[in-house]
């Protein structure tokens, strides 16, 4: 594992924004900006030996901060929904800004994904920091917080998470990399396999009701290897309220393997590991033909994402695991993306 860091841009408000690239024994790279902690490109051998790159992204900081859609970032302090933008903690309410309709939705106007973050490569490992200050989006506590990124001789993209607060605050930290195992087209054919035998429905807003619903006879059962255009189209209330997958997938506790993702025309498997409660699967209905990397057009389901995460507006559903954060305390977690070729 070695790296090397490359300038990579300026944004319009003046910050420099440098690329930082990890590189295997197999001659696979991870590039890493500093801007988001953003996955910019993955290329992965295929069959064959084949690089492909398998991560959705763009030439320019300007392009991140402009076209959205969270593209490979790391997604904070809250990712995915918090209903009503508001929640309690310690009989105290919190209101954060509405950025998805009246809900919040991935940290808010100003998240991790837009912050520079202080990159510091450390052996063959880059470590990221980043400060959010008490009331930062609305979140309580002063809020420290540090990813590392490792990748490692046999394919492994490990991400480790550090957090501390000095006041009770909630926290949930993802990575948001659009993965497209082929290196372009859509992702329909890709066969996925989800280790989750619930999901959480939701309401028009992609708030979760509350229900912890079985995946069995339903589109939401990945717990055999399907591809994932199989049942998207079918007749199904929840498919319909998001357009396509935008689920929660329930996950057992502990250190797991949660997902395993298969291109059978690069013979690239992915396999997700995580120690996380829940993984979002969605299946990138939103994706609506913006232009990416090399000026590829990135049309409706031409990446999906995996993202690790705490259950979707947990900190408003006391029967989920808890996101909350006790003053003092270390929040710590590792979510693997494991590469290879069969
Ligand atoms: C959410 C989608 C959203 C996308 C981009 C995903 O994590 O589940 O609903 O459109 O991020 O913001």
């Amino acid at each position: 594992m070695n790296m090397k860091r490359d300038f990579f841009g300026t944004t319009a408000d003046g910050r420099q924004v440098h690329v930082f690239t990890l590189k295997n024994a197999r001659g696979e790279s991870a590039r890493i900006l500093d801007l988001g902690g953003t996955v910019q490109s993955l290329l992965i051998r295929g069959r064959g030996g084949k690089l492909i790159d398998v991560a959705l992204g763009f030439d320019t900081p300007g392009e991140y901060l402009a076209k959205g859609g969270y593209l490979g970032a790391i997604v904070g302090r809250y990712a995915n929904r918090i209903g009503g933008a508001r929640f309690a903690l310690n009989g105290k309410e919190f209101r954060l800004y509405p950025n998805d309709g009246k809900n919040h939705l991935h940290g808010g106007k100003e998240g991790f994904d837009k912050k520079v973050w202080e990159a510091e490569p450390d052996g063959g490992r880059l470590k990221l920091r980043l400060f959010s200050p008490h009331m930062d989006e609305g979140y309580p506590g002063n809020f420290g917080v540090e990813v590392t990124y490792a990748f490692s001789d046999d394919g492994g993209l490990i991400i480790d998470y550090l957090a501390k607060s000095d006041m009770d605050t909630v926290v949930n930290l993802t990575n948001h990399c659009y993965f497209n195992l082929r290196g372009c087209g859509d992702i329909l054919s890709h066969e996925l396999k989800i280790n989750a035998r619930s999901m959480l429905p939701t309401d028009a807003g992609l708030i979760p009701t509350g229900e912890i619903k079985s995946v069995e006879g339903t589109p939401f059962d990945f717990t055999e290897f399907k591809s994932i255009g199989r049942d998207i189209e079918a007749d199904d209330p929840q498919l319909a309220v998001a357009g396509g997958y935008d689920h929660n997938f329930c996950l057992e506790e502990g250190y797991k393997k949660a997902c395993e993702l298969f291109c059978d025309e690069s013979g690239i498997l992915m396999e997700v590991f995580t120690d996380m409660p829940g993984v979002q699967f969605y299946s990138g209905n939103f994706l609506s033909g913006i232009s990416g990397k090399g000026g590829r057009i990135y049309g409706k389901r031409f990446g999906l994402c995996l993202e690790t995460q705490h259950y979707p507006d947990s900190v408003n559903k006391p029967h989920f695991p808890s996101p909350v954060l006790k003053a003092g305390a270390l929040f710590r977690s590792r979510t693997v993306y494991k590469f290879g070729a069969r």
